[in-house]
């Protein structure tokens, strides 16, 4: 079955060449994208859609979400919004609330929240443990987790629980905790600031996740400078998230990971990105992750939702490029590129994987999977130009319509 996609205004194709195509067409077979070009040369499919002269992107990539939680910390944001600093304690409040619930209600909520994240355009999304704190909860956050996202991060160091010695807790997440989950997860990450895990406690998790054959990512510099970044440099981690913090050393160091990186072709030895959480910022009154110097000094960027009960409760990826445009002085090309191809490289899934047959997702390009997000709106600038509006139009997923 295939589909021609006719009348594009603009097409941003975020692929190597970064190519914006104005009277574009693209056609779909099956699951993946199997022609593009001018509309005028289009070849005849099954079936076809008139995109009725509005802009194309590739589909959302949300490469830093929390959804597999119950309960609300609304109090904790009002305290927040009087003045009140965020902490990581508040995480004990949404574990306590998601060992309460049952495994059918924890599904129907994740569910839920990647159905509002899809009908906003984003079509391939990354989601962690994190709320459950023990062997028997976060083993059955990874398992739901692994039935509702597309990639699953380990993030049993979150918090210490209360009442539990650091060094032994750090211990059971290395041993007994990481064996449990495996089966469910590919991803690990390690909250590694004040209040969370030190540098010693980080770096026994990161080993050992390695170890265990788990890629790598790092929660850094989020409420203060700190070794987050270092850290994730040192172990080869895909990403390092929050970087509100950034000394000129941690942006240098992140830099030279992309030194054997040939983004013109797309080839090469990947870094570690950087992804900012835009909407987390706001919401904890952080100043903005620098993604501008970031990007001026080589270091690909990813746009993340963040999307959790504490510090960043939205899936809206439009919100986050357009603060990005608005605040952090990306281009809209710039900021749609971190939110499409940025999450896509730093979840490692910006090229195929011809081993598993895996499709390369975050850009628009021949054999690449059709996950693609049509706009209410002749091109894309109208995501900063128009803030606040809801400009999904259209998205496809695997080549499926999914709104
Ligand atoms: O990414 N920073 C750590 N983890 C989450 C917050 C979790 C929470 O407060 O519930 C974050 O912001």
């Amino acid at each position: 079955m295939s589909t021609l996609i006719t009348n594009i205004a603009e097409l941003m194709t975020q692929d190597v060449e970064h190519r914006v195509l104005k009277d574009a067409a693209v056609v779909i077979e099956g699951e993946r994208i199997s022609w593009l070009g001018p509309a005028s040369a289009a070849p005849a499919a099954d079936d076809a859609v008139d995109a009725g002269g509005r802009a194309l992107l590739p589909g959302w990539v949300d490469s830093h979400t929390h959804l597999i939680f119950a309960g609300d910390r609304t109090a904790e944001f009002e305290a927040r919004m009087a003045g009140e600093s965020y902490s990581a304690g508040g995480i004990a409040v949404t574990v306590g609330a998601t060992r309460g619930t049952s495994d059918y209600d924890l599904t129907r909520l994740a569910l839920g929240r990647v159905a509002e994240a899809v009908s906003q355009g984003t079509t391939y999304l990354e989601t962690k443990t994190g709320y459950g704190l023990d062997v028997e909860n976060e083993t059955r956050s990874a398992r739901i987790a692994s039935t509702v996202a597309d990639e699953v991060t380990y993030l049993g160091a979150h918090l210490v629980p209360a009442g539990e010695d650091p060094d032994e807790y750090t211990d059971l997440v290395c041993g007994p905790m990481l064996a449990a989950v495996r089966p469910y997860v590919s991803w690990a990450d390690v909250f590694c600031e004040q209040g969370a895990f030190n540098e010693e406690q980080s770096r026994r998790v990161l080993q050992a996740c390695k170890d265990a054959g788990l890629g790598l990512r790092v929660h850094g510099n989020q409420l203060g400078e700190g070794p987050g970044v270092q850290l994730a440099v040192e172990f080869g981690a895909a990403s390092v998230d929050h970087v509100n913090y950034l000394s000129r050393a941690d942006v240098h160091a992140l830099a030279d990971t992309w030194s054997g990186w040939e983004s013109a072709a797309g080839a090469g030895e990947r870094g570690t990105v950087a992804t900012c959480l835009p909407a987390c910022d706001l919401s904890t009154r952080q100043p903005l992750a620098p993604g501008r110097e970031l990007l001026d000094a080589g270091v690909p960027i990813a746009l993340a939702s963040n999307c959790n009960p504490g510090t960043s409760y939205t899936s809206s990826m439009a919100f986050c490029v357009t603060t990005a445009v608005l605040q952090m002085r990306l281009s809209i090309h710039e900021a749609v590129r971190a939110a499409t191809y940025g999450g896509a490289l730093a979840l490692r899934r910006e090229s195929g994987n011809d081993v598993d047959g895996e499709r390369a997702v975050g850009s628009i390009a021949v054999g690449h999977r059709a996950d693609l997000h049509l706009l209410n709106a002749p091109s894309a600038t109208h995501l900063a130009y128009r803030p606040g509006i809801p400009l999904t139009h259209a998205v496809w997923r695997a080549g499926a319509r999914a709104r």
